[in-house]
């Protein structure tokens, strides 16, 4: 029987084949910062953020405690105010929106491109147009893909708003054959375990190109402090552990090694499949979407919830990036925003499903799965 007959144990992600291989490197490189005694910033959080500005291709990097409050700090400095509305989709995580609330703006929900998921500029522009007092926008490019940079730059530049990226998903991600970093304002990335650059804990981090927007915000993130127990502004205590850093720095010299082979992977489950089978439709980047990371691997289905069931029988795990778009989330209900409001997020949100793409799949383990859709009855 062929090995892809068999039935396998093919988790949504495994982080032992990436971890196994460095294990000794890293825990020496702990080592070495539990013997300085020093925990907070440091010689490895400046060295990294030097490695992560070469790596993204962009001026500055700031490291912060994570994504999320990468957005915050972000949106902190762009100016966004009390009551000020910054324009997002309600198809992303959470954190998204959830920063916006943070920094006490109003989130103005955008729905996406059903190619894409990302931020439709059709419906910006039309946003644009329709809501007043919008001071910021934030794409997000949800999966690993680039969202649609120019038109949004366009419409943001036109109503000189600000712009800022979330790239949790997408360090390393490409629009038009340039780093995501290298649009907009200021970018946010996640170091959560999950995402392609995962540490061992939390962490974050910002970019930009502009000097005095890097220095506001390596402030904000120790209170607004650039001289200690002096404070300029009001910032939050959101700083990446000396221990983070040293994992990250370890992490980052295989970062593209690792998004190779997610490539790869995905490239594999094309030449298997083509664009799919009748009952699923895998995931084509949009043209300009020159270099997607596959953070996730997102297949689209009318019976979803059956194709997941089918795959958790066979030992495949997979996941629902997101089911409930944000404007339907309870804590959201006073924005006013109601179940119909975003056709085309609500119905990826019905139809989505993330299957495994992580680096150290083997060829089997893809086969299977493929075999797995090909086989899928509904
Ligand atoms: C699109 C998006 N934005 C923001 C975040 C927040 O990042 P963190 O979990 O590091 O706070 C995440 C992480 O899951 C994300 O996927």
């Amino acid at each position: 029987m062929p090995a892809s007959a068999t039935l396998r144990s093919v988790p949504l992600l495994d982080l032992r084949p990436i971890h196994e291989p460095i294990r000794a490197e890293i825990l020496a490189s702990l080592t070495r910062v539990v013997d300085s005694q020093r925990f907070i910033l440091g010689e490895d959080v400046a060295l990294l953020e030097q490695e992560l500005a070469a790596y993204c291709q962009v001026e500055h990097a700031v490291t912060c405690g994570s994504g999320s409050d990468a957005l915050f700090l972000a949106l902190l400095a762009a100016g966004v105010r009390h009551g000020d509305r910054v324009a997002t989709t309600p198809f992303t995580f959470f954190a998204s929106a959830g920063a916006i609330v943070r920094a006490g703006a109003v989130p103005v929900f955008v729905d996406i491109d059903p190619a894409t998921y990302n931020m439709d500029p059709r419906q910006l522009e039309e946003s644009a147009r329709r809501v007043p007092r919008i001071k910021a926008v934030m794409p997000v490019h949800l999966y690993g893909g680039a969202a649609d940079m120019d038109p949004i730059l366009d419409i943001a530049r036109r109503r000189e708003w600000k712009v800022i990226g979330d790239a949790a998903q997408s360090i390393g991600a490409e629009y038009k054959g340039r780093g995501v970093a290298a649009f907009g304002d200021v970018n946010c990335f996640s170091f959560f375990p999950t995402k392609n650059l995962g540490g061992m804990g939390e962490g974050g981090l910002l970019t930009t190109s502009d000097a005095a927007t890097a220095k506001r915000l390596a402030g904000l993130r120790v209170h607004g402090s650039h001289v200690r127990y002096y404070h300029e502004e009001v910032g939050i205590n959101s700083r990446l552990d000396t221990l983070q850093a040293a994992i990250l720095r370890v992490k980052l010299k295989h970062l593209r090694a690792w998004t190779g082979q997610r490539q790869a992977n995905a490239r594999q489950y094309g030449e298997l499949l083509g664009a799919g089978t009748p009952l699923v439709a895998l995931p084509q980047p949009a043209v300009y979407q020159t270099g997607h990371v596959y953070n996730q691997f997102v297949v689209r289905c009318a019976q979803r919830d059956a194709l997941r069931a089918y795959l958790t029988d066979h030992g495949v795990g997979s996941e629902v990036y997101y089911p409930l778009p944000l404007h339907q989330q309870s804590c959201f209900q006073d924005l006013g925003y109601l179940a119909g409001d975003f056709p085309i997020s609500e119905k990826a949100a019905r139809e989505v499903l993330a299957l495994p793409v992580y680096p150290g799949l083997s060829r089997d383990d893809l086969t299977y799965v493929a075999e797995l859709l090909t086989k899928f009855q509904g």
